[in-house]
């Protein structure tokens, strides 16, 4: 991959095989979602995002779910006891044999690190030769985490964890994010020197820092800026705080970009969305991956836009409406109540109150095209598949079965009967 101007071949390990135990499920951590994307998808997403020339997973536990969700994507190897991290990365020895270059590694469970932050380390380990380049941080509480250890020159020296720290150690505010980047070759050597000989009896990849430096060779840190991006999912609870923090990340990138979003809190925009200038998301809406809206348009309150959704410019979709695989021309409006699936809708078409397109026969989805200029009344079934012309009028209660024409009114409902002094006689 290139990094700046500089060819480099970077090889990615994701370190996934634990066993997620705080999760209390019978399903691998790993293939939790957030925002309907699994936890390890996200994190070799970004590991592909960055421009890796090979991915290597390391899997254990419930392997075969990791696998399902990532397929043929990346390579394997597989770690069937847990000795630690550094026994975990062991497992890819036959990856990098033979190989020069860089290896980085990250965690399956860390799921919201920017590709930037890991470019920026890549960066910072080339520029400064550096044979280990760690990603820190520096938190007001580092319990639980290995310790940065540095000498008066300001230099790493070493990594101490928590369980083998003494109270000094554990004074120290820098910590070790688990992310690292190392030369391939040396770091093949450092894991043949690692011993279990610590307070968890654990192969430490940690170690492997110390072993570097006392062999003379550089080492050192980049401090992450924005410590959420190194946050791990270990329970359900941390899982609903990292679906925030991504919340909150995406939702300013939108509004820096020019659209108004009234309740940050409770609009949640999946990855990779686009948005155009001046767009207003009202309250409780939630809008999923790949969906694209245009300029000017209202969205919600309470609406539900799914996958595959192309709005044009000045579109309304208004309150308590689902949109699946819809294309809504510009300047149409869905007002209220209702559910679009598998549809096309032309230009300056209104939709009224209650309308839902029956896409689904038990069978098949099947398609509902609306031409332009046309006026779909209240509570109308559109039954697909089935095509509206443009210019047409479909009366209130319809459920429209056969195809109108451009400029027809259709009614396709029972005439009224009323009967006289029903009340009195009975
Ligand atoms: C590790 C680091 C610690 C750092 C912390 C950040 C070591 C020795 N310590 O500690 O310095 O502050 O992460 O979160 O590395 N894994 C395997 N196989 C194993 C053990 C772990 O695949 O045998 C995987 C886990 O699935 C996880 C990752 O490695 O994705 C980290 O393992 P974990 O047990 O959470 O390490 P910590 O003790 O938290
Ligand atoms: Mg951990």
């Amino acid at each position: 991959m290139k990094i700046g101007n500089i060819e480099e071949n970077v090889i990615t390990v994701v370190v996934a095989a634990g066993k997620g135990t705080r999760m209390k499920s019978k399903k691998s951590k790993l293939v939790h979602k957030i925002y309907g994307k699994e936890l390890v998808k996200r994190v070799t997403d970004t590991a592909k995002r960055i421009g890796s020339d090979d991915i290597i997973v390391v899997v254990g536990h419930l392997r075969e779910q990791v696998e399902d969700v990532l397929g043929d994507t990346v390579k394997y190897a597989y770690q069937d006891e847990l000795l630690g991290t550094g026994h975990a990365v062991m497992q890819v020895e036959e990856f990098l044999k033979g190989k020069t270059g860089k290896v980085v590694i990250l965690n399956g469970d860390v799921p919201i690190l920017r590709p930037e932050t890991i470019k920026n380390l890549i960066e910072k380990s080339i520029k400064n030769k550096e044979y280990a380049t760690l990603l820190t941080a520096e938190y007001e509480n580092p319990t639980g985490y290995g310790r940065i250890i540095r000498d008066v020159g300001g230099s790493v020296k070493e990594i101490v964890e928590e369980k083998d720290a003494d109270p000094f150690q554990k004074t120290i505010k820098e910590i070790n994010s688990g992310i690292y980047c190392f030369d391939i070759k040396e770091l093949l050597l450092a894991l043949k020197k690692l011993k279990p000989n610590n307070a968890q009896g654990e192969y430490y990849l940690t170690d492997v820092i110390k072993i570097m430096n006392e062999k003379g060779l550089k080492t050192g840190a980049v401090i992450v800026e924005d410590n959420t991006e190194i946050l791990g999912v270990n329970d359900r609870a941390q899982l609903e705080l990292l679906t925030r923090v991504l919340k909150m990340r995406i939702n300013s990138e939108h509004m820096k970009n020019g659209i108004t979003i009234e309740d940050a809190n409770s609009t949640y925009i999946y990855d990779d969305v686009k948005i155009g200038t001046d767009t207003v998301i009202h309250p409780n809406t939630t809008i999923c991956s790949g969906v694209t809206i245009g300029e000017n348009c209202e969205i919600g309150p309470n609406s539900y836009i799914r996958e595959g959704c192309q709005i044009a410019n000045n579109v309304k979709i208004g309150s308590f409406v689902e949109l699946k695989k819809a294309k809504i021309g510009e300047g149409s409006k869905v007002p209220h109540l209702s559910y679009i699936g598998d549809c096309e809708i032309g230009k300056n078409t209104n939709i009224g109150c209650g309308t839902i397109t029956c896409n689904y026969d038990g069978v098949n989805k099947n398609k509902t095209i609306i031409g332009n200029n046309s006026f779909i009344g209240s509570n109308v079934n559109l039954v697909a598949p089935v095509k509206v012309g443009d210019n047409t009028v479909v009366a209130a209660g319809s459920t429209i079965t056969d195809d109108v024409p451009s400029n027809a009114l259709s009614i396709a409902r029972q005439r009224q009967i009323n009967k006289d002094n029903y009340k009195k006689k009975n």
